[in-house]
């Protein structure tokens, strides 16, 4: 299954409409890193770097004055700018979503963007951004809009009441989609409602089921894979055998770690189908289901099998697979960009919850790791995901906040770092220059 092929020829702009300060910025950000973890090649276009570039940044609110005839035309000059800049990119990077990210607000700008498009064979899909909840508006210009490049030499009162002056000039001139004829989806006030207009398709759809599911209050996601188990002990990969006696220890002392990081709120267990995860998660005081979408990779031929097992026997087999770690297919079995697909479900759904602990395997941690972490399929089979380790992600405005908890337990350590061919010298090369995210042994 490959979401690629699915895709055929469609391009697509989703041209994000607001005031300011509305969460355009963070929901394009969200969808973007959304379906480039899913492959489907996509980038945000945003047109306040273009006017920052062009005009300098820290602009009092007046250059936003729609009176203002120099602002008007710095401003217009941006957003063509970064249009056409948008539209060469489809062709030369074979890109298939682009996100315009600017306010958008009024139906001739919109009329603007749509024929621009239309004469490169680009599908519009607006994206409008309304909140009627003050608190959502404040919270947004305090924790965004300070530490935008606009006022990085400004006090925050006056920033903020700069932005607001800002606000009130766009406001004068705010036209709310009412066009009909297009394509939109309305977020009003983010996840509490959704009005949607001639959707099509299936990408259009699949960014509309997205966005249905995001929501913005503070939660945690925590990861951990399972203990040690008796195949991690014997270098096997794969197989789906009980804790080692280290691994019964770990479980054992993980209701202690959660709850110190957690407190008393609630929290759901998501664990896989293998034995290894539901013996980490049976102490742990929690409600929790099992995912079949959770297991581990599934190395076909060479599960149960050591590395210098599959050396040995399928030498093709594991030359192939560190030329290209993230496409590479265990014969009988999965890529990580299988598994990619299936966890699918799982970060649909993760979007929607609150706090979620995941017990889970290392192939499959990282996948969801580097969806979190924004990190690229290259990146994605090399993050370290040690044993006998608590990760704690907190999703921010822009990005998330992550903390490593190791627990004072051996265990074998199962990360193989990124090898060039097997000349030694080229090995040390290649363990120096692994790009992993840096984590604080405890
Ligand atoms: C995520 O990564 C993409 C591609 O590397 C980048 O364009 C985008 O700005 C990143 N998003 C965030 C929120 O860092």
């Amino acid at each position: 299954m490959s979401f690629v092929a699915s895709t055929g020829s469609e391009r697509i702009v989703c041209v994000m409409v607001g005031l300011p300060a509305r969460g355009k910025t963070y929901v394009a950000q969200r969808v973007c890193r959304y379906l480039n973890w899913l492959g489907i090649s996509t980038r945000v276009f945003n047109v306040g770097n273009y006017r920052r570039k062009n005009a300098g940044a820290e602009q009092s609110h007046n250059f936003f004055d729609p009176d203002n005839e120099e602002g008007n035309i710095a401003r217009q000059m941006a957003a063509v700018e970064a249009l056409e800049d948008m539209l060469s990119w489809f062709e030369k990077e074979d890109g298939v979503i682009a996100i315009y990210d600017a306010t958008n607000s009024n139906r001739a700008r919109r009329a603007m963007i749509i024929e621009h498009c239309e004469k490169r064979g680009v599908q519009t899909m607006f994206i409008e951004s309304i909140c009627y909840d003050q608190d959502l508006i404040l919270s947004n210009i305090l924790e965004v809009k300070l530490l935008s490049p606009d006022y990085t030499k400004c006090e925050a009162e006056k920033a903020v009441e700069d932005f607001k002056s800002r606000i009130k000039h766009y406001e004068k001139a705010y036209q709310t989609i009412t066009e009909p004829e297009l394509t939109f989806v309305k977020l009003i006030d983010v996840g509490s409602q959704v009005i949607i207009n001639k959707i099509q398709g299936y990408l259009q759809s699949r960014v509309v089921y997205f966005l249905m599911n995001l929501h913005i209050a503070r939660r945690s996601i925590f990861f951990s894979r399972h203990g040690e188990s008796v195949f991690n002990v014997a270098g096997r990969i794969g197989g789906d055998t009980d804790l080692s006696p280290r691994g019964i220890q770990y479980s054992e002392a993980l209701p202690n770690l959660i709850k110190k990081h957690l407190g008393d709120d609630e929290l759901k267990v998501w664990t896989s189908t293998l034995s290894r995860t539901i013996q980490t998660a049976q102490h742990l005081p929690y409600p929790k289901s099992q995912w079949k979408a959770l297991d581990e990779i599934e190395a076909g031929i060479c599960d149960g099998l050591t590395y210098e097992e599959i050396a040995e026997k399928y030498p093709e087999e594991y030359a192939n697979r560190d030329d290209d770690k993230f496409n590479y297919r265990y014969r009988g079995g999965e890529s990580y960009r299988d598994v990619v697909h299936r966890l699918e479900p799982v970060i649909m759904e993760l979007e929607r919850q609150h706090n979620v602990l995941i017990i889970g395997h290392q192939a499959v941690l990282r996948c969801i790791y580097a969806y979190f972490m924004n990190m690229s399929h290259d990146e994605l089979p090399y993050i370290k995901i040690p044993l006998h380790t608590l990760i704690k992600l907190t999703p921010r405005a822009y990005g998330c906040d992550v903390e490593y908890f190791k627990l004072d337990i051996d265990a074998v350590d199962t990360h193989r770092p990124k090898l060039a061919k097997s000349d030694e010298a080229d090995d040390i090369t290649a363990l120096k220059s692994i790009t992993a995210p840096a984590y604080p042994e405890k």
